[in-house]
């Protein structure tokens, strides 16, 4: 059965996935009724397998019929159409507009609700999960608290919300986490890495980047540099009153960090690969004693960033 002609969409709200009736057995047993009865129609002998899916597919299409009258109308008055909405939000009758296809899942009411479900599980361990967007099939979500990024209770979270989104909503096919939503910190120019007042020079391999106040807080910002002949990918981090500029390459398999989850609260910056976690002020690997990321110097000069490009070759800066 489609709903093609008549499709609604709703907006995304938490709710229980099932209340008991006011009347009657809850969409749980009401939902077991239905299976158990078409369990038993399965086993029925060809004729009467066929009749009863008729008499089904009858019954059926007489009440997707008044339902789609009913919603047409209801759609059409201003206050009848906010009863409806409401309506929508009752487990059963949201069911039944869906067993007719009168209104079609939404990706991102589907994932709301998940993490609505989720969210006194996601309390107890001292986090809490918030949709931000689905788009492509690719939920992305904000995970706040449970630990730094890289410990193991965060990826036992992390796991938990992807599997429980995947599993149920069949128009997500992966969970992305955007980065955790850092405090407002005032930056005193000073406080950053001023250096000399004189402005670098690019034929030392000092290239200018961005303006300060442009560098986003708590996030990964890849860029790639030409320095001479040589470019070199770049990715930098602003933490509170630090900027850090490090080459973009992660210290295991040297792949790209562009979508490293930083954690403003622990100070951290985790691959996006294999987990590998890392200091985000100096780039050392707390996973992995003795690894790091590749620092390049960082100065601010007339409110811009510049990075020294060519201590990617292995110059200390
Ligand atoms: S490439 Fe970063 S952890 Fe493997």
């Amino acid at each position: 059965m489609t709903g093609e002609d008549d499709p609604m969409t709703t907006t995304p709200q938490a709710g229980p996935a099932t209340t008991p009736g006011p009347t009657g057995p809850d969409i749980t047993e009401l939902a077991a009724r239905v299976d158990e009865a078409a369990r038993r129609v399965a086993e029925l002998d060809e004729p009467a397998r066929r009749a009863a899916e008729e008499l089904r597919q009858a019954v059926e299409a007489v009440h997707r019929a008044g339902l789609v009258t009913i919603v047409r109308r209801m759609r059409a008055d201003d206050r009848a159409r906010e009863l409806l909405f409401a309506l929508v939000d009752e487990p059963e009758v949201r069911m039944l507009l869906m067993l007719h296809g009168i209104i079609r899942p939404d990706p991102a009411t589907e994932t709301a609700r998940v993490l609505a479900g989720l969210r006194p599980w996601l309390r107890e361990q001292g986090a809490d999960a918030e949709l931000v967007a689905v788009e492509d099939g690719v939920a992305r979500v904000r995970l706040d608290g449970g630990g730094p990024a890289c410990s193991g209770a965060a990826a036992v979270l992390r796991d938990t919300v992807e599997r429980a989104i995947v599993d149920a909503v069949p128009a997500v096919h992966r969970v992305e986490y955007a980065p955790t939503r850092p405090a407002a910190t005032f930056i005193p120019l000073t406080a950053i890495r001023a250096g000399r007042p004189d402005a670098p020079s690019a034929a030392e391999g000092w290239v200018r980047t961005m303006p300060v106040d442009q560098v986003p807080q708590g996030e990964v910002t890849p860029m790639r540099l030409t320095a001479g002949e040589k470019e070199v990918e770049v990715i930098v981090v602003r933490l509170a009153d630090r900027i850090t500029a490090y080459v973009n390459a992660c210290a295991h398999q040297g792949l790209p960090l562009d979508a490293a989850l930083v954690d403003a609260e622990d100070g951290t910056l985790t691959c996006p690969w294999h987990g590998l976690c890392y200091d985000a002020r100096s780039g050392e690997c707390l996973s992995l004693p003795g690894a790091a990321l590749r620092p390049l110097p960082v100065r601010v000069a007339g409110g811009e960033v510049w990075i020294r490009a060519t201590a990617a070759e292995g110059e200390a800066g």
